[in-house]
């Protein structure tokens, strides 16, 4: 599936985890169709399945009922291996906690996907992505040498460097402020453009929400809300 172009299509999709006080019903039956290039938040109150349904996009989750297709392929339909392997080649992934590994530098840390790769330039490139995100004195600092906006910002270098053609993103401003959450979607949202990748971002915030070109509404793991959004012309040119 090398050359993903993006599209995302839920039939039917449910979730259920099963604990020691029985069956959770994280999920329901959501239908979904994204198209390729999209930009779309996913927002709802906490425990609705926001998560979980990223989790089942991204192939991290198996889905209890219901189909999962990217570019036509279906997930489930796919080896373990295959799935990583589209993980690590396509996909791109942005967690709330930066998940950055504490004995890596900055730039070792972004990079380590592209040397896993083999790519022999993985580090050059790495490097020009820390420049461009402004972290450039950065690149050899240990990540709780950084603060957390700076962390989120280097989870976000890392989930971009390899050009993945999904982007998919669980409260990636959760715990920052006002402007690093601006800087933080701008880069999610140049990268998506510059490759026509296809985003989908998990948020509470309604800031983060209008940047999207749809918004979903989850409750009780329903699709309850599904709005296309047009950003005013000033608002485009000035992220152009
Ligand atoms: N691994 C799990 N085991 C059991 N229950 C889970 C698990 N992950 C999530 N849930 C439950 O599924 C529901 C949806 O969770 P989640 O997708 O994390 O919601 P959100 O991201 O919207 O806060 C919640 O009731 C949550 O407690
Ligand atoms: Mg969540």
């Amino acid at each position: 599936m090398r050359g993903l172009s993006g599209t995302i299509r839920l039939d039917s999709v449910g979730k259920e985890y099963l604990t020691a006080a029985g069956s959770v019903c994280a999920v329901g039956a959501i239908s979904l169709e994204v198209e390729a290039g999209a930009s779309v938040a996913i927002t709802g109150p906490s425990g609705c399945g926001k998560s979980t349904l990223l989790g089942l996009v991204g192939g991290l989750e198996a889905p209890s009922a219901g189909r999962v297709f990217v570019d036509g392929e279906e997930l489930s339909g796919l080896s373990e291996r295959q799935r990583a392997r589209l993980r690590r080649d396509e996909f791109g992934l942005v967690f709330q906690s930066d998940s950055l590994l504490p004995f890596l530098t900055v730039v070792e840390n972004v990079g380590l996907g592209l040397a896993l790769h083999g790519a022999r330039d993985g580090y050059r490139r790495s490097l020009e992505l820390i420049a461009e995100l402004g972290l450039a004195d950065h690149a050899d600092k240990l990540p709780d040498q950084l603060s957390g906006g700076e962390r989120q910002r280097v989870a976000v270098a890392r989930a971009l460097v390899h050009g993945p053609r999904l982007i998919l993103a669980d409260e990636p401003t959760g715990s920052l402020d006002a402007r690093n959450s601006e800087v933080v979607i701008d880069l999610l949202v140049s990268a998506q453009r510059a490759v026509g990748a296809t985003l989908l971002v998990v948020t509470h915030d309604p800031v983060v929400a209008r940047r999207m070109d749809r918004v979903l509404g989850l409750r009780d793991g329903q699709l309850v809300h599904d709005a296309a959004r047009f950003e005013e012309p000033q608002r485009r040119r000035s992220i152009a």
